[in-house]
């Protein structure tokens, strides 16, 4: 037999496992309807021929800020179909196209203009954008709406000129997708003048909200009867924990079946998602230990090193441990704090100031947030 139909042939509960990725984008997101509907009241005006105002949206990751998006425009792209209009709608994410520059000759691109992602001037390329807007004789005004998701990297990267110039162009509108509600400190305010924006805000997901989106998902995705009872609510009751967390709670529900098809049962089991949660967070620590720089791994391995030897870790005991873990080659005293900072962003650590009394001041006192034997495998795993 062909080894892969004697594969396909394994039992399996999924009967189409597409409707879990993280790219699939449902017919319908529950709870969402106010947002869905706070978005489509501002680009209404499209439809109008007029210019919608620019939009933000906030929220934290797996809100469904993402998919809430890609759902309006697909739907305003439907809405406009019969229209005799000139709308058109561009998604960027802002992690593959991360400066002014490439957005715009991203969009120059979209729109059928032959710009290079590299090799023009600024100018050359704004000029070439701009003049997509330039009425014709036969044309319709063309309206273009902006989608400009995790935009905060792109300003934290390159600036507050994509905006400057996006804005400064007539017949755009943006909607901008960040995770920061503070990620308008990146936007000097002659630019936040001209960004006249409606704010919409998505809080995290409640347990049982995360259960009407899972079942949703998982009518399409399992085999009937293939979830043990305790298995959905289980999946959301962790993810409210995690902030409301659609991707996480999907992710979860997605490992559970996996780890049932492994173990060749025809029933996800409450048991399983337990264990789908241990193997998450293992390959999320891995993952993000792997992308680290070799600095800040010997930074971790001390700490590591301090915590199973039971120790308080300040950060001058730290640094002693770094300087002899990384052998010569290790960055300054001041460096440690920025990398300290960094693995506390990250999750990874927490940092706690105690008082020692007048004399001694205030010390910093590190905590690893990680299961060690994970932190350990990932170290001297690689
Ligand atoms: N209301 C919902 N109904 C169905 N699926 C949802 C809903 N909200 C989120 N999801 C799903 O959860 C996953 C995460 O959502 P999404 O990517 O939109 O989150 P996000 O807010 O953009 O997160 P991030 O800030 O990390 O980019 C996606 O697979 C999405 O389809
Ligand atoms: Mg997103």
């Amino acid at each position: 037999m062909n080894i892969f139909e004697e594969l396909g042939e394994k039992k399996t509960v999924f009967a189409d496992k597409q409707y879990l990725d993280h790219r699939f984008l449902p017919d319908n997101l529950p709870h969402r309807e106010e947002q869905i509907k706070s978005i489509a009241k501002y680009w209404i005006e499209a439809l109008n021929n007029v210019t919608p105002p620019d939009i933000t949206i906030y929220g934290k990751t797996g809100t469904g800020k993402t998919a809430v998006a890609k759902f309006a425009m697909k739907q305003l792209k439907e809405a406009a179909k019969n229209n005799d209009l000139n709308i058109r709608t561009e998604y960027i994410r802002c992690t593959d196209y991360t400066t002014e520059y490439q957005v715009i000759a991203r969009l120059c691109q979209q729109m059928g203009r032959d710009v290079p992602y590299r090799g023009w001037t600024k100018a050359e390329v704004i000029n070439t954008f701009r003049n997509l807007f330039k009425k014709n004789a036969f044309g319709k005004d063309l309206i273009l709406l902006v989608v400009l998701d995790e935009i905060d990297i792109l300003l934290r990267n390159d600036g507050d000129g994509l905006l400057y110039t996006l804005t400064r162009t007539d017949n755009v509108s943006i909607l901008s997708i960040s995770n920061y509600v503070d990620f308008k400190k990146f936007i000097k305010p002659r630019v936040r003048s001209s960004l006249r924006d409606r704010e919409i805000v998505f809080p995290p997901y409640g347990a049982q909200q995360l259960v009407d989106i899972l079942e949703e998902r998982s009518k399409l995705s399992f085999k009937e009867n293939a979830l043990g009872d305790d298995v959905i609510p289980l999946c959301a009751a962790l993810a409210a924990k995690e902030e409301g967390d659609a991707r996480y709670a999907l992710d979860l529900l997605r490992t559970s079946g996996e780890l049932s098809d492994e173990k060749e049962s025809d029933i996800v089991q409450g048991d399983y998602v337990r264990e789908a949660k241990d193997y998450i967070e293992h390959n999320k620590i891995t993952d993000i230990i792997m992308t680290l720089p070799s600095q800040q791994q010997r930074v971790l391995e001390s700490i590591l090193y301090l915590t199973k030897r039971k120790e308080e870790i300040t950060s001058g005991r730290l640094f002693e441990v770094y300087k002899d873990v990384s052998r010569g080659d290790s960055v300054s005293y001041r460096r440690i704090f920025d990398f300290i900072n960094e693995l506390e962003m990250l999750g990874l650590i927490s940092t706690n100031t105690v008082s020692r009394g007048r004399a001694k001041g205030r010390t910093n006192i590190i905590d690893l947030q990680c299961d060690t034997t994970v932190l350990e495998d990932a170290i001297w795993g690689m």
